[in-house]
């Protein structure tokens, strides 16, 4: 039984995983103190997982049905992520390891994205590639085990992420923070095929498996600047549809050919965007039509939670790998291959 700790950007996550069984799920967020700044500030990030640390600890473990006591683990985000609210989840993680004298974890967040797919889709007993999207990571990668140590990544974003591009955007059309759910939101009223937007990175000389995303954003912000310097009216909900789709065309499109060309049967997406409702079904789509299988996680367990912590802790306790040393610092700017430090 692994007690998972996640408090790389505004979430305290606090996960406990018997297996790969889900047993508690606990959040405690800060997004609303953040709100009015329009994104995440560490400062406060950090103070607020401080202050929720030990309760959301509590309600883990009352939701679990269990006590500290019967953990055997003991997994945390060590990176990358905002380093002062990393280093209060890792000097808690510390704490607790060294208190009830159990083994410390310290896994990357990005394969922790990867590896709660098992908590809701079960064992999957062979290579898979995964695209990983979130705030700040954009990748197609090459899994041979999910919940393992090895991570290939085939191609990754450019510039920004899938869903900073989202934030961004939602800024820009005055919807709030964070965007991506208020897009997907407004998105459903709006027609997709409303306005051309680019796909980034789609020629025949570009790379496979990379993406762009700020050409996207500035087209989207040339589009309704010009429209409000002739006085036209903007549809927000077109706006977001259109933009919508241009990121999931690519998301999609690359990641299945990712899979075609690696010969793997599976497609598993992870990470915040892939909470994204269009996303899911166009990726759903696709799947059918190459043949591929598609696990994802319920959107809840897409973004930012201490389970996937678990889950990535609980498959490295069960096969066999070392643990880490006391002594591991966190890093914000862990690559996404250090899967345990
Ligand atoms: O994985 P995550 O919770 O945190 C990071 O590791 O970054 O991802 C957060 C990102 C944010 O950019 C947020 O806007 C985006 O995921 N997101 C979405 C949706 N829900 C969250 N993007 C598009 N559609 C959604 N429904
Ligand atoms: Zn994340």
């Amino acid at each position: 039984m692994v007690l998972g700790i996640e408090t790389s950007c505004d979430e305290t996550g606090i996960g406990i995983v018997r297996g790969s069984e889900l047993l508690a799920d606990a959040i405690a967020s800060s997004v609303a103190e953040h709100a009015r700044f329009g994104g995440v500030v560490p400062e406060v990030a950090s103070r607020a997982h401080l202050q929720a640390m030990i309760p959301t600890v509590h309600r883990a473990c009352a939701d679990a049905g269990v006590s500290l006591a019967d953990i055997d683990a003991i997994a945390v985000t060590a990176g990358p992520g905002l380093a002062g609210a990393l280093l209060v989840g890792v000097a808690a993680a510390k704490a607790y390891a060294l208190a009830l004298d159990k083994p410390l974890y310290g896994v990357n967040h990005l394969s922790a994205h990867v590896a709660v797919d098992l908590l809701e889709n079960g064992p999957l007993e062979e290579a898979c590639i995964a695209l990983l999207v979130s705030g700040g990571h954009s990748s197609i990668l090459q899994v041979p085990r999910v919940g393992g140590e090895e991570i290939v990544e085939l191609g990754a974003t450019l510039d920004d992420a899938a869903g900073e591009a989202f934030d961004k955007v939602a800024r820009l059309l005055g919807l709030g923070f964070p965007g991506g759910p208020l897009i997907d939101r407004a998105a459903r009223e709006g027609d997709p095929a409303a306005i051309t937007f680019p796909r980034g990175l789609t020629g025949a000389h570009d790379p496979a498996f990379a993406f762009s995303f700020s050409g996207l954003k500035t087209a989207v912000a040339r589009w309704v600047e010009a429209r409000q310097r002739q006085g036209e009216p903007v549809s927000v909900n077109d706006v977001a549809a259109s933009f919508q789709e241009a990121v999931v065309d690519v998301l999609t499109a690359k990641a299945v050919r990712a899979a075609r060309e690696q010969g793997v049967d599976y497609l598993l997406l992870g990470g915040g965007v892939a909470a994204n409702s269009r996303l899911r079904a166009l990726a759903a789509e696709r799947c059918e039509k190459a043949g591929l299988r598609l696990r994802v996680p319920r959107p809840g367990l897409c973004t930012d939670n201490g389970a996937m912590v678990a889950a990535l802790g609980a498959q490295l306790v069960m096969h066999g790998a070392s643990a880490s040393r006391l002594d591991i610092g966190a890093d914000s700017a862990l690559p996404i291959t250090d899967v345990l430090v």
